[in-house]
């Protein structure tokens, strides 16, 4: 288990939910029933924590989570996003924006999505918007903090120095950042948060791809050669090592995994029980 901001314990390996759209992560999930069947069975499999966001759909994400799931179940954590925009379906027309007031619609609108009064954990989508200064989109959250509306803020996607900055204005129970073993770059933010008693939930945790490239949970031939002997020891999948490795990297890592097939959630959340020796995770 791990505790986001002092309060929310939920299982160490999240859901990430951003797969249950359609295809560019652009409208609808093709298969409605499906995904609001796997929704369920996720919590049923024993996930405390799903991640979202407003741009995943846009809005459809929230809004089948919501169909699957509301009324939430007693201790199950939603996670939400906000603060890019998308002109269309291509990738090229997403956009950062940090205006104050966009930012308190988004949360409005995001707890009206989902049908909760106080969103557990809410993330500034983006450190990388220019429109407004990074302190005020902070403030503007910490603000909606206050007033009630988020319970928690967390930080997506954000530099070293911008998480201290905005833990100079609020307090951050969380951190989510590209980051798994084939892409390592993040580790000073990792250690940042980590020291700061910060949940980190590394976005993309199995995929060992590119982001925006296809989907390859096996990596690069390199990396495979060695995580490969590894899995078969442990009689365990090439994803359950990688997150396994994850767990191992440091206490204040929380995976969030996304799927749309239950035996690869399942066998996710068991990556929980393995145990890397420490030549392994070397
Ligand atoms: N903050 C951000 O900017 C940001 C950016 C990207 C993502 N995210 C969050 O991070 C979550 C995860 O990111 P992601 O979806 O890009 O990457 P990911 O979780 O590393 O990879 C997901 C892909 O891996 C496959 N997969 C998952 N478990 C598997 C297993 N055990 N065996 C084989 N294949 C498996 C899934 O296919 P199947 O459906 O076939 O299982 C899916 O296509 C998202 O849902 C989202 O919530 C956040």
């Amino acid at each position: 288990m791990i505790t986001i901001g002092g309060d929310l314990r939920v299982g160490r390996i999240g859901y990430g939910a951003m797969r249950l759209t359609g295809p560019d992560l652009w409208g609808d999930y093709p298969d409605r029933d499906g995904g609001i069947t796997l929704l369920r069975q996720a919590v049923d499999a024993g996930v405390t924590l799903i991640d979202t966001a407003d741009i995943y759909g846009p809005h459809s994400n929230e809004l089948l989570i919501r169909d699957a799931l509301h009324p939430y179940p007693e201790g199950l954590v939603i996670a939400t996003k906000g603060g890019f925009v998308r002109g269309g379906r291509e990738f090229s027309t997403v956009d950062a924006i940090g205006n104050r007031n966009y930012l308190r619609q988004c949360v409005y609108m995001s707890a009206r999505r989902l049908g909760v009064d106080q969103i557990d954990l809410y993330y500034l989508h983006s450190g990388r918007a220019t429109d407004t200064p990074f302190v005020d989109q902070v403030l503007a959250l910490a603000e909606m903090r206050k007033g009630g509306m988020i319970r928690h803020i967390g930080l997506s996607n954000v530099t070293t120095g911008q998480l201290r900055e905005a833990r100079e204005i609020t307090e951050i129970a969380a951190v989510t950042a590209y980051f798994n073993v084939a892409a390592r770059h993040e580790g000073a933010l990792l250690d940042a948060a980590a020291e700061a008693g910060v949940v980190f939930a590394p976005w993309q945790p199995v995929s060992l791809t590119r982001p925006g490239d296809p989907i390859d949970t096996g990596g690069p031939d390199g990396l495979r050669r060695v995580l490969e002997p590894i899995a078969a020891r442990h009689d365990a999948t090439i994803p359950q090592v990688t997150l396994a490795w994850l767990l191992a990297r440091s206490p204040a890592i929380m995976p969030i995994p996304a799927t749309t097939s239950l035996g690869h959630l399942r066998e996710n959340l068991a990556a929980q029980d393995l145990e890397l020796t420490d030549e392994d995770i070397r």
